[in-house]
């Protein structure tokens, strides 16, 4: 399938499968696939390591906006670096995805994500999944996905997930992390989770990953006369 230049935005609740969706069609259309979350969870582990947010979740803003002034945080060979330093697996613990959401919040992150995730957009093929790419880093992209899926569902999957790397899970724990993390990404100030206007809405709670893909094949065929 020859794909045009455009940039797919794949937007969603947390553990809906956006990012192994995601990695799939970049796979199958050359496109680039970059994992906005990663920059959120990479911010957010280094705040707790330099310590400007606390136990109860109080942050520090004007030092860590200072602060980040410095922080080369980026994507490398094996996912996501500070520096030279792989911070692939720490920024996947449940220490940093309880503490992600209210970093999230912070304007002065998001706008420091933000800047980092536009670059990319320069030369489209890029296929990017977050919680604000096509309301806000991505306005205009060609092609907008809104992922849900039921919350058990989910947590099932994030603790499969997690089991599978070698972490002790309790679903009922996964569960409560997941609807705190929805309830606070979507009543948040700045950049809300929303669903674009047009954006186009895909519940995967009883879909495979060869559903899905036939899914976006025809959508993009049917849009794009490809
Ligand atoms: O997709 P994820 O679970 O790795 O995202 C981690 C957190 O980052 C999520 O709870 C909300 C935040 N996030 C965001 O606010 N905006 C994005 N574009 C991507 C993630």
């Amino acid at each position: 399938m020859q794909v045009p230049d455009i940039i797919i935005a794949i937007d969603g609740y947390s553990s809906t499968g956006k990012s192994s969706f995601a990695k799939i069609i970049a796979n199958e259309f050359s496109f680039l696939y970059l994992d906005s979350g990663a920059l959120y969870r990479g911010v957010t582990l280094f705040a707790i390591e330099n310590g400007f947010i606390s136990e109860d979740n109080t942050i520090d803003v004007p030092a860590l906006d200072k602060a980040l002034e410095n922080l080369d945080l980026h994507f490398g060979k094996e996912g996501t670096y500070i520096g030279d330093r792989c911070i692939e697996k720490e920024i996947r613990s449940l220490a940093v995805a309880s503490k992600v959401s209210p970093i999230a919040t912070v304007a002065e992150v998001r706008a420091f994500v933000d800047r980092k995730l536009r670059e990319f957009g320069k030369n489209k093929r890029i296929v990017m999944d977050g919680r604000d790419i096509g309301t806000t880093v991505f306005p205009d992209a060609e092609l907008k996905i809104f992922m849900t899926a039921d919350p058990l569902v989910r947590a099932r999957r994030r603790a499969a997930e997690m089991e599978a790397k070698g972490d002790k899970t309790d679903l009922q724990d996964v569960l409560k992390n997941l609807q705190e993390r929805d309830y606070i990404d979507s009543h948040r100030e700045v950049s809300p989770l929303t669903q674009a206007k047009d954006a186009i809405v895909l519940d995967n709670s009883e879909m495979t990953m060869d559903d899905q893909m036939d899914w976006i094949r025809k959508i993009i065929a049917e849009r794009f006369g490809c």
